[in-house]
């Protein structure tokens, strides 16, 4: 069942989104080969919270960290820890959702650690690009398989490989709500998007086979064959008038 929210109720998930940008680009600066990824999670967590907001992903379903960091070969949840440090050449997707007036907000971006390899630059930029592409398909009327539909066939002209078992999802007072917005698909089949669908695009791009497999803590989502994967995401709405808006962006 999807939930459609009114235009008041968007303005307030802009809140939420507005701060989930601010905290990735508080991230961005913080990055740096050295730091833990328990030091950006205590970042996000205390900026958060100074701002009146809760970290969703604190004890969702057992998740025992405020966002996740997901380094190299790890597709997406990847769990901070103190003994994860950064390195040169890394690459990092850090994925925040705050809460604030009991909406969510829920933004990744993936991150270069210092000098990275072209290879990596080059993933990072396709994961980027094919973002957009879907954000620029979405309007009221649209099909959810549009929006799998070009980022497909742009990863795969990369020679790159989308992730199936991770989807885009509605979202609102609810972290995860429907409709699933996969990020493969055909143009024109699936769910018709409309006007009060607030919901995420989130692709994950591998450099190689698109199979995930998951780790014993029950939570990292590591590639297959080990090769890099990169993601970006935003949270999207529709308004009552028909424009699409990037919650989490200004
Ligand atoms: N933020 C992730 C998403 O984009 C979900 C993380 S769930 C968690 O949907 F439990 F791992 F935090
Ligand atoms: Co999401
Ligand atoms: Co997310």
């Amino acid at each position: 069942m999807i939930i459609l929210k009114s235009d008041k109720e968007i303005d307030e998930m802009k809140k939420a989104g507005l701060l989930a940008w601010e905290l990735l680009d508080l991230v961005e600066s913080f990055i740096k080969p050295g730091i833990s990824t328990q030091d950006i999670n205590n970042l996000v967590e205390e900026v958060t919270k100074k701002k009146g907001g809760r970290s969703a992903p604190l004890n969702y379903k057992g998740f025992p960290k405020s966002i996740c960091t997901s380094i190299n070969e790890v597709v997406c949840h990847g769990i901070p820890s103190p003994s994860v440090f950064l390195k040169e050449g890394d690459i990092i997707n850090v994925d925040v959702t705050p809460i604030i007036n009991n909406f969510h907000g829920d933004s990744s971006r993936t991150f270069f650690v210092g000098k990275v390899s072209e290879n990596a630059r080059r993933l990072v930029d396709c994961a980027r690009k094919c973002l957009d592409l879907g954000i620029e398909v979405v309007k009221d009327g649209a099909r959810v398989g549009d929006i799998g539909a070009v980022i497909q066939n742009y990863a795969e002209n990369c020679h790159y490989q989308v992730v199936r078992e991770f989807v885009g999802h509605g979202i609102g007072r609810i972290f995860h709500e429907d409709p699933q917005i996969p990020h493969y698909g055909k143009a024109g089949k699936g769910a018709r998007l409309s006007r009060g669908m607030v919901f995420t695009i989130e692709p994950m791009i591998n450099e190689g086979d698109w199979r995930c497999e998951i780790l014993s803590d029950g939570w990292t989502a590591v590639t297959y064959d080990g090769k890099l994967s990169a993601q970006f995401e935003h949270t999207l709405a529709i308004r009552s008038d028909g424009k699409v808006e990037i919650l989490t962006a200004p």
